[in-house]
């Protein structure tokens, strides 16, 4: 079916023709002998006005009987209008009614209770359709810079044996007579797949019992993760710096009209976002980071997790995203390959503004024997799982990996909600998807 949306009629050699266009209710307001309608669909909207002495009685009763959100097919003819928010209107012929509404219950300045408690209705509202559009632009940008240098998607499970990242932080979840967790990250099984198919990357939810609420926690946000092959540090941050900038500008070119709507909500330019592209981005020691940090007068040392305050200053002293290498390896996660110094091989790259971490990535530590003590010094060899009637533990089959033919790899993960968040410069993670899962929050 060949649908005609809004933004395929403002068009000015359609003035005087007879245009189509299925919708909803945006505003209405009752003039007495005429009804002004502005209609709304995906694409736009539209001014449609319908005259008492230019339609039959039946449909002006119908037009009468119209709520905000109400869902209609007009038909008439299309005039240029200045007064019109999108200066056309529609002067209408015919109304087919699909459901005149019920009187809507939001009207644009709710409290957040009231907004949870509608959420379904309150994802119509434009702003955030707006920020739905760009997230889809972002992601698919990304997924295009991937394809087109040779990775492969692939699609890990949800349900796992093992904690990828921390073990106080899963969701239990009963898998028949056994216990297994929804996943946190797809790490594990993306190194696993590096052997079959060399760059390999996954889009998954993932899940996070933190109990922290914060403007940055999710307790299901979806993860784009990559894995490769022979890369070493510098060539991850390479296809990570290329891949983000060139999502970023392909976002901007094709999003051009819902950031200027945005503008006025979050106050995102596009000025600001064509500057992250164009800079390199910096490189920083997590070492030479603590220093500056302390230069600024912040309490921490080295050793200490930088936490959101201290990401949020450190990011506000540059003008471009910073990747923070080169942490302490106590603060991070068992795989990260060790440099030798009480270092391991990683980034977290920090979105300037004050936004902090978007993404965490290292090299993977690939050596068995070095891989098998950390296993034990993190103390995860206690952790088992069930395979038919034998319990074995949980991290064999990933230690197998660096029994038969481990080579260099490294990879990533983003969290696709503060990516957004970020270039839509929004002040809470929550409006970046449609149905948050926060503690405390609604859970339908
Ligand atoms: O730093 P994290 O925990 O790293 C991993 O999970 C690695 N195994 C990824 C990998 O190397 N394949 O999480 C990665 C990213 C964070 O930088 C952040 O963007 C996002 O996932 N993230 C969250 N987003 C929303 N809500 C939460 N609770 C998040 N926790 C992590």
């Amino acid at each position: 079916m060949k649908e005609t949306y809004i933004k395929d009629i403002l068009k000015e050699d359609l003035v005087g023709k007879e245009v189509s266009i299925k919708g909803w209710v945006y505003r209405m307001r009752d003039m007495k002998d005429k009804v002004f309608f502005v209609i709304r669909d995906p694409t736009g909207i539209i001014q449609a006005v319908v005259k008492k002495d230019n339609v039959n009685e039946n449909i002006w009763n119908d037009a009468l009987k119209f709520q905000i959100e109400g869902s209609l097919e007009l038909k008439g003819i299309l005039k240029k209008d200045e007064r019109a928010p999108t200066g056309y209107e529609i002067e209408v012929k015919d109304i087919k009614v699909y459901d005149y509404g019920q009187p809507f219950p939001l009207k644009g300045d709710e409290e957040i209770d009231t907004i949870q408690k509608y959420r379904h209705l309150w994802i119509r509202t434009k702003w955030f359709v707006d920020i739905l559009k760009v997230k889809h632009s972002l992601l698919k940008n990304l997924r295009e810079w991937y394809i087109n240098d040779g990775w492969y998607e692939v699609q890990p499970p949800i349900l796992v044996g093992n904690a990828a990242e921390n073990t106080t932080e899963l969701f239990e979840v009963k898998y028949f007579d056994q216990k297994a967790y929804l996943s946190q990250s797809a790490q594990l099984y993306l190194e696993a797949l590096i052997f079959s198919l060399g760059k390999v990357y996954s889009l998954t939810p993932s899940f996070r019992a933190e109990f922290s609420r914060t403007k940055r926690h999710l307790h299901e946000y979806w993860h784009f993760e990559i894995e490769a092959a022979w890369y070493h540090l510098e060539d991850l941050i390479k296809a990570v710096e290329e891949s983000l900038k060139y999502s970023i500008e392909k976002t901007i070119e094709e999003r051009k009209s819902e950031f200027e709507d945005l503008k006025s909500i979050t106050g995102r330019d596009i000025k600001e976002l064509k500057d992250f592209v164009e800079k390199p981005w910096k490189i920083l020691k997590y070492e030479d980071g603590i220093k500056k940090l302390k230069d600024l007068g912040i309490n921490i040392r080295y050793g200490d997790d930088l936490g959101s305050d201290e990401e949020r200053i450190l990011t506000q002293q540059f003008d471009v995203p910073i990747f923070l290498t080169y942490y302490p390896r106590e603060v991070k996660a068992f795989y990260m390959y060790e440099n030798g110094d009480g270092t391991v091989k990683n980034f977290d790259l920090l979105a300037p503004e004050g936004y902090g971490e978007i993404i965490g990535g290292s090299e993977r530590e690939w050596r068995y024997n070095i891989l098998d003590q950390k296993i034990k010094e993190w103390k995860l060899d206690s952790l088992k799982i069930e395979v038919g009637n034998e319990e074995i533990d949980a991290y064999e089959w990933y230690k197998d990996l660096r029994r038969y033919g481990s080579v260099p790899h490294s990879g990533m993960g983003l969290g696709l909600e503060r990516f957004t968040r970020w270039i839509c410069k929004m002040d809470h993670i929550r409006d970046t998807l449609a149905f948050p899962r926060l503690r405390g929050g609604w859970l339908y």
